[in-house]
């Protein structure tokens, strides 16, 4: 039977918050029952921003537990970290060739990352997306789950793919390889897929707690604007009762949200950790106060996170799983991605 293929991937870098859990890894969880899945601990990423770490593999291990204890299944898909499959650098390097520089000095991500100092940033954070388009396209994946920050990136992704076919369309051609695809009207014959971006949901973008028109993020320096996963039931609670909200009650549809960025943060969080869509959880609350929502969210938030909590602690404390889980899921994902790098030589002839 085919199964469509998934493609995601998380930083190794500092702890992941709600957002990470909402936007992507809950997602990546659902996705397993109906899909092919690849989930990937993206360490070339984490020395784009900042080169040395502490405690990379320390690092590497917590995200990869943290996939575990969400619920996604190493065996029956592929769990593993970046560096261990060096055909990602290779395609990257490849594409940093097909992508042009206007396309990377566009992006939003790097803008913000790099901040004031541009010219000082690594050449890597420029490169970002480059490697990004690499690690789904040497899959050849069709599918990638990502909170809507990501969606800029998946756009130029799909440039890269196009530019490439392209440009080689009569080696793809030669070597027999690709398939005739629609893009739009177009018929194209294409050796990497146009990627469909899945990043729906009522929450695709958890903002801080402490100001809702700012993402939550791991690079925040104040501890009370996300919500770890991590964080034991007591944290929690502290930061959803000190979470920035309006003096007003909340409305009682989807529409009376609009111009209140906070409490429509924290409606979607609620959402999103129940499975339920916004107007149906405003079915409920509609109406009331936030000293009544939010101790209500604490509780939701509680039940959700603290097995998740638990199990990443527990498995946290079990390295040698992590590492086994890893160097298995390297050698699957490095089987496939070799297949794609054997064929990608011969269309550029290398
Ligand atoms: P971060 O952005 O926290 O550094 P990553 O870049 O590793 O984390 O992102 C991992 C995944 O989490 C990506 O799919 C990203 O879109 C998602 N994500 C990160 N922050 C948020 C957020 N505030 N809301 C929704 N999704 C998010
Ligand atoms: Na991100």
């Amino acid at each position: 039977e085919f199964k469509q293929l998934v493609f995601s991937g998380v930083q190794p870098t500092g702890n992941l918050h709600l957002g990470n859990y909402l936007g992507a890894i809950r997602k990546f969880v659902a996705l397993q029952e109906s899909h092919d899945c690849i989930y990937c601990v993206v360490d070339l990423h984490a020395i784009t921003a900042q080169l040395v770490h502490d405690d990379l593999p320390g690092q590497i291990r917590s995200i990869t537990a943290a996939f575990i204890a969400a619920g996604i299944d190493p065996k029956q898909h592929i769990v593993f970290n970046q560096s261990q499959v060096p055909q990602h650098a290779e395609l990257a390097w490849i594409f940093n060739c097909v992508a042009r520089i206007g396309w990377m000095n566009r992006m939003t991500q790097f803008k913000d990352k790099a901040g004031k100092d541009r010219e000082n940033a690594s050449l890597g954070l420029l490169a970002y997306p480059s490697l990004m388009a690499a690690d789904i396209l040497v899959y050849r994946a069709t599918h990638v789950p990502v909170g809507d920050d990501q969606k800029q990136h998946l756009e130029l992704t799909r440039d890269i793919a196009m530019k490439f076919n392209m440009d080689f369309m009569q080696k793809i051609r030669a070597a027999g390889l690709g398939t005739d695809i629609l893009v739009g009207d177009e018929p194209v014959h294409a050796y990497f897929p146009m990627v469909e971006p899945m990043i729906e949901g009522p929450a695709p973008r958890v903002m801080s707690l402490k100001d809702g028109t700012k993402k939550m993020s791991k690079s925040d320096p104040s501890d009370l604007s996300r919500i770890n996963l991590l964080d034991d039931a007591e944290t929690i609670s502290k930061k959803i009762r000190k979470a920035k909200t309006d003096p007003d009650a909340l409305p009682s549809e989807v529409e009376g949200l609009k111009g209140r960025p906070e409490a429509d943060n924290l409606v979607g969080i609620f959402a999103a950790l129940s499975d339920r869509s916004k107007a149906d959880v405003l079915k409920d609350f509609g109406g009331q106060q936030f000293s009544v929502f939010k101790p209500a969210l604490v509780d939701l938030a509680v039940e959700v996170l603290a097995p998740v909590n638990g199990e990443m602690r527990r498995l946290m404390d079990d390295p040698a799983y992590i590492d086994s889980v890893l160097r298995d899921g390297g050698a699957r994902a490095g089987a496939r991605a070799e297949k794609t790098m054997k064929e990608v030589r011969d269309i550029i002839g290398f």
